[in-house]
């Protein structure tokens, strides 16, 4: 029973039929077999966390949707007993990310603040600009002569390319800053973890203080420094607690959907043929790579108040797990779910998340992945495995989904 101060009094006891959530996928663009009892159990499961604690597991589709805009499920990772999924998620409970771990109303504050900047009309804009960056990285690969490795040569050097642009960071860092982030999100040591984490925010508060001293740019944080840092609007540290977020989240996330989007097609030719015969398909193609791979899989939430679901209550202070490759694969909403198909309406999907934390970046996303992968098979138009299938490495399950290398030739 909850206790007045809404936390559960009684930690759930263990359940024997509960799932070990995240697990490895097997194939990177299929969730792992061990989640199928969840796809049973539509649409709230049970599921086990690293550190033995249980938490309830969203599965079903209307259930997710209603969930994650539901103002009495939290994102505030500091709360005590919010479930975290790995060692290296628990060492970051201490502090809450802007935006994202961040309740409504100051939410929406923070979010007022940036939105301007990430609408459709603002990533149509940058659509030019894109399309120059990833005609530069695909002229350095075939400068240099298949083979290529794609995750290095391309996936990642776009999306970074294109955030630092927008955002006003210098691209010659980019090695500093997609290290910090990759231990930031990959790492299993909780202390390598937190330093990422603080090099990083050392970084970004040494870049905001250099904008506020000389406030030229046209960057995002230019705008941010020179408007509401200076107004007062933010403080120092949540403006460098935005540009964390940003950066990390504008790159990371991206790159991986390209890399495991390039495999997927690469995996499936038919549909890759199909792509190729009639290019006015690739934006339903991204909506539709986006919900099978569901690159985000595991979205965290804690319960403040008693919540009915499908004759189920979750109780105040119990953890909420969105498994989106299991939610975007509920046959109630994808007639043969398993299928990549460019003709169903995808766009549903809960791959970029729902409610307030939607996704800020989705719309510019949407656009690089159309450009990315529509220039890389169009002006590639040999691209295949340099490996057996088998052997290509991809990330492991308690982290954003994605290919680790690709080698590919032309
Ligand atoms: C394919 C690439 C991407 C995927 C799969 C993705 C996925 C997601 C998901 C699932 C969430 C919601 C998390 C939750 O509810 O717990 C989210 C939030 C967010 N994403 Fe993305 N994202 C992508 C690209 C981007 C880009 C390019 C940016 C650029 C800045 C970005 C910035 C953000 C931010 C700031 C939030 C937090 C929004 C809020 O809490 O209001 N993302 N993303």
């Amino acid at each position: 029973m909850p206790d007045a101060t809404g936390a559960a009094d009684v930690a759930p006891a263990a359940d024997p039929t509960a799932v070990a959530f995240p697990q490895d996928r097997t194939c990177p663009y299929r969730p792992p077999a061990a989640y199928d009892p969840l796809r049973a159990s539509r649409p709230l499961g049970r599921v086990t966390l690293y550190d033995g604690s249980t938490a309830w597991l969203v599965s079903g589709h209307d259930a997710a949707r209603a969930l994650l805009s539901d103002p009495r499920l939290s994102t505030d990772r500091t709360r005590p007993g919010y479930p975290a999924t790995s060692p290296r998620f628990k060492a970051l409970l201490d502090r809450r990310a802007a935006l994202l771990n961040v309740d409504d109303p100051e939410h929406h504050a923070q979010r007022r603040l940036l939105v301007a900047n990430f609408t459709l009309k603002r990533a149509t804009a940058l659509r030019p600009a894109i399309r120059r960056i990833v005609d530069e990285r695909i002229d350095a690969m075939l400068a240099q002569g298949p083979p290529a490795e794609l995750v290095n040569a391309f996936a990642l050097p776009v999306p970074s390319t294109v955030i630092c642009e927008l955002l006003g960071v210098p691209y010659a860092d980019h090695e500093f800053f997609e290290e910090q982030s990759r231990r930031m999100l990959r790492s299993r040591d909780p202390g390598e973890v937190r330093d990422a984490r603080d090099r990083l925010d050392a970084y970004l508060g040494a870049l905001i203080d250099r904008k506020l001293a000389a406030p030229a740019g046209g960057g995002v944080l230019d705008a941010l420094v020179r408007e509401q840092l200076t107004d007062g609007t933010v403080d120092r540290e949540e403006a460098i607690a935005l540009a964390t977020i940003l950066l990390v989240a504008g790159h990371e996330t991206t790159a991986n959907m390209i890399s495991l989007g390039a495999y997927t097609l690469l995996r499936h030719p038919e549909r890759l043929a199909e792509l190729r015969a009639d290019p006015a398909l690739l934006p339903a193609a991204v909506e539709e790579l986006m919900r099978m791979l569901s690159i985000a899989d595991g979205l965290l939430r804690l319960a403040t108040e008693d919540i009915e679901v499908a004759g189920t209550t979750i109780r105040a202070g119990e953890g909420v797990v969105f498994a989106t490759s299991v939610i975007n694969r509920d046959e109630s909403a994808y007639p043969a779910p398993d299928t990549l198909d460019w003709h169903r309406s995808a766009r549903h999907h809960v791959a970029f998340g729902f409610g307030i934390h939607q996704c800020l970046g989705q719309n510019l996303a949407r656009a690089e992945l159309e450009i990315a992968l529509g220039a890389l098979f169009e002006r590639l138009p040999g691209l295949r495995l340099a490996v057996a299938p088998d052997e290509v490495r991809f990330k492991p399950g308690d982290t954003i989904q994605g290919m680790l290398e690709l080698p590919v030739t032309w």
